[in-house]
């Protein structure tokens, strides 16, 4: 069956992301969440992010027109039936994406791929919601989703190899670069990621450095695009402590114990560049 109608769950950061990635690419999208504004707040980055692209030449304004048109935003989740392929991008509570995983189970054609854009939450768990989990499968992109090539193909217990082969060919027909990884906490890119964050927090934490002088040592000594403490600021500190959470729980060693600094920063309510305030204050 060849993929021409993808559904998007979620229209956050991720999802109007992967909506844009795939409308640029010539598929049409049906953007799904629960309210009229948060569709409105999506399409409108959406257009931003577009404009960008216009600016730097990637792209013309005709394409621009073109790719927005293919996006439908809806409210009802029904209007997902008529999709080839749906990607679940929406909170990262497993509650919220085990409902969404039944009820698109229930929706959609029996042959379609049900993946989701997770960061942390297991994709074997999500695929038992279903009625058919070899063809449930993770598709984690990278934000922002229109510029970062990678995308983490993760296969659960069940996950089977048509499913994957498809979903490596959709994210290449993308323009993506697909690496395959097995389902375990953090996948690879938070395995590995998160850790060097949370350590990062701990020296400021003890006082071996300020986190300018940190971020400075990975910037030039590492060839960092950003340093840890700039790259947690701009992921969410919540975000950061929840995926701790997952490693700490899922692994169960004590490495992975979510630095208390960073408790302490959520509990206040910074959260990094989007609450204003985190390892930096943002105007
Ligand atoms: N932000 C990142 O850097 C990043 C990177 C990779 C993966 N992810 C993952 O992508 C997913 C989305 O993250 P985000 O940063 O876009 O979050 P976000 O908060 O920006 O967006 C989530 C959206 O989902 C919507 N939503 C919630 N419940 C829904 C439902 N039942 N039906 C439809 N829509 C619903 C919300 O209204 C919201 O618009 C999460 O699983 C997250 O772990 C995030």
């Amino acid at each position: 069956m060849e993929i021409k109608r993808v559904g998007v769950i979620g229209a956050g950061t991720m999802g109007n992301g992967i909506a844009h990635v795939f409308a640029r690419s010539g598929y049409s999208a049906v953007l799904c969440d629960v309210e009229q504004r948060f569709l409105d707040r999506g399409m409108e980055t959406i257009g931003k992010n577009l404009d960008r692209e216009v600016a730097k030449n990637k792209i013309t304004t005709e394409d621009k027109a073109a790719t927005l048109k293919r996006i439908e935003p809806v409210v009802e989740r029904a209007k997902l039936a008529s999709c080839d392929f749906v990607i679940e991008a929406a909170t990262e509570k497993f509650d919220i994406k085990a409902e969404i995983f039944r009820d698109l189970d229930r929706l959609c054609r029996p042959e379609i791929i049900l993946a989701s854009n997770t960061s942390s939450i297991s994709i074997t768990k999500l695929a038992a919601q279903t009625k058919r989990p070899e063809q449930v499968i993770g598709m984690h992109f990278f934000n922002p989703v229109p510029v970062m090539k990678l995308v983490e193909v993760i296969r659960g217990l069940a996950t089977s190899q048509a499913t994957y082969d498809t979903v490596k060919s959709l994210s290449e027909k993308l323009g993506k670069t697909p690496v395959e990884v097995n389902d375990a906490p953090g996948f690879v890119s938070n395995r590995v990621l998160m850790p060097l964050l949370n350590e990062a927090m701990f020296a400021v934490m003890e006082g071996v450095a300020t986190p300018e002088a940190i971020d400075e040592v990975f910037k030039l000594g590492m060839a960092h695009p950003m340093g840890p403490l700039t790259l947690a600021d701009f992921i969410g500190l919540d975000v950061c402590l929840d995926i701790m959470r997952v490693l700490h729980d899922g692994l169960g060693d004590p490495k992975y114990r979510p630095c208390p600094l960073l408790i302490r920063m959520v509990d206040a309510g910074w959260l990094g560049r989007k609450s204003g305030r985190g390892f930096y204050t943002y105007a």
